[in-house]
């Protein structure tokens, strides 16, 4: 295999296709299918979904109710199913706002994420007092309870939240729960599995979306470990609640792949990104293409609808303003939506073939944080022109296989045998843009 490092800088002006010319290969889009206008709808052409917290006070007011029907597709209850709501006197259980939200959203057919069955945060009273075998026997009869309510109702459960400290040490967070035994974590799941066999189970947790963090990395290890002991954990839930002083790290997608490969579902489960403008848009625009590009990323979750309903609506960190108007976040986590990358949807894309002619298909390579490679095999002609098209800010750094030429701009290459066969490749460093490349062929 012969390896051609590219290392003429090149600047990107133009991320239009270039047109076909007489006698080439049409291009067949990347897009699983076309342009949809809702964050539900066009989450759903790539298997995804799209959601948003609720709170049960929020569903008599109009404007809300109307976004939440026409744009999300899954409902997480911000506060009703957290452990002071749903128990506030001990083995007395109290379901009213909790089911106020879980039966609008599932007369609409939108599907419930259930958040949270133990943590240490939002404990009643008469639980914040409690230690020892009490509190253990205590937090599995509340898992047991509510699961066993909610049985069949819940696509998925953050059993456990938040059990991690913050900060280097990878510990766990030093709660009444932990205290009761480092098993506490595992036994919240395996009642949670007995209660609702049918829900995804997920540990949920915040800053573990930097993959070198000591957080990430305690995660992960308890992830694993449990997978290799059968404990029934289903998935990870990422909250994503970032800022300026905690913004989307470069390596998310990294961080997103790595726990998949663990054999869980990724979920981004709460959120928002303080900010304006197309700084935020850009990095709201990161965190969905990162999803869009590891599999088992099975959805996303925005923590509330406008930016007046967020818990910190100071920073404006949603995709909706105070009136209910789309944000340019809003359009490019849209657009990225829309654009199919990601591997639920076609694995390759190929250019049609012309009579006498050769078809050129693209196939995903490997992927890394800030790269990923590409395939290209041609059939129908030994003696073929393959024109490969990046999107700006992508720049392709090296190829395999094959003699490249570039245009002007560097966004377009043009690719011919070299004579090692029909089927070449190359390196794209995205720059934060996961659009798949194009390809079209013809015949020399
Ligand atoms: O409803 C009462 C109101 O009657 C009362 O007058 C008022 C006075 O304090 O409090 C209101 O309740 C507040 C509730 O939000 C509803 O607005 C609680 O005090 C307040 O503590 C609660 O904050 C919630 C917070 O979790 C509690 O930990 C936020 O809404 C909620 O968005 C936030 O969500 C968490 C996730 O569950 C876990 N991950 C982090 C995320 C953000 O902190």
């Amino acid at each position: 295999m012969k390896l051609t490092a590219k290392s003429v800088s090149r600047v990107a002006l133009v991320s239009t296709l270039v047109a076909a010319t007489a006698g080439a290969a049409v291009l067949v889009a990347a897009p699983a299918s076309g342009a949809a206008s809702t964050l539900a709808a066009a989450a759903q052409q790539s298997g995804r979904y799209f959601g948003t917290a609720v709170a049960a006070g929020r569903l008599g007011d109009s404007t809300y109710t109307g976004i939440l029907s026409r744009e999300f597709d899954m409902v997480t209850a911000e506060n009703e199913m957290k452990m002071d709501a749903t128990e506030p006197n001990q083995n007395q259980f109290s379901y009213g706002n909790a089911d106020r939200i879980v039966n609008h959203a599932r007369n609409q057919g939108k599907r419930v994420r259930g958040h949270a069955l133990a943590w240490h945060s939002q404990q009643p009273g008469w639980m914040q007092r409690m230690e020892g075998s009490a509190l253990r026997q205590a937090m599995l009869n509340h898992v047991t309870k509510v699961a066993s309510y909610y049985r069949g109702k819940i696509y998925a459960w953050d059993v456990v939240n938040e059990a991690f400290e913050d900060g280097s040490s990878g510990a766990r967070r030093n709660s009444n729960l932990q205290r009761t035994g480092n098993d506490w974590i595992e036994a919240a799941f395996r009642a949670a599995r007995a209660a609702d066999p049918g829900a995804k189970l997920c540990y949920n947790d915040y800053n573990t979306d930097n993959w070198s963090h000591a957080k990430t990395q305690a995660v992960y290890r308890m992830v694993q470990d449990f997978k290799s002991r059968g404990v029934p954990i289903d998935c990870v839930g990422f909250q994503a609640h970032f800022n300026s002083g905690n913004p989307v790290p470069s390596n998310y997608h990294t961080t997103l792949q790595n726990f998949a490969n663990l054999g869980v579902d990724v979920q981004i489960t709460e959120l928002d990104i303080e900010g304006s403008g197309s700084t935020q848009a850009q990095q709201y625009q990161g965190v969905t293409q990162a999803c869009m590009a590891v599999s088992r990323c099975t959805g996303i979750t925005v923590w509330g609808i406008r930016d007046s309903d967020s818990w910190r609506s100071y920073g404006t960190p949603l995709l909706f303003d105070n009136y209910g108007n789309k944000k340019a976040a809003y359009t490019s986590v849209l657009n990225v939506l829309n654009s199919g990358t990601g591997s639920t949807g076609p694995t390759t894309t190929s250019s049609s073939p012309n009579p006498g002619g050769c078809t050129a298909t693209y196939s995903e390579g490997e992927k890394w944080s800030d790269r990923f490679n590409g395939n290209v095999t041609v059939t129908g002609t030994n003696n073929w022109i393959v024109t490969v098209t990046v999107s700006t800010p992508q720049k392709i750094i090296a190829t395999w296989n094959t003699s490249p030429s570039w245009d002007s701009t560097g966004n377009v290459m043009t690719a011919r045998p070299n004579g090692n066969g029909n089927t070449f490749g190359f390196t794209v460093m995205h720059n934060g843009n996961w659009t798949w490349p194009t390809v079209s062929c013809r015949v020399a």
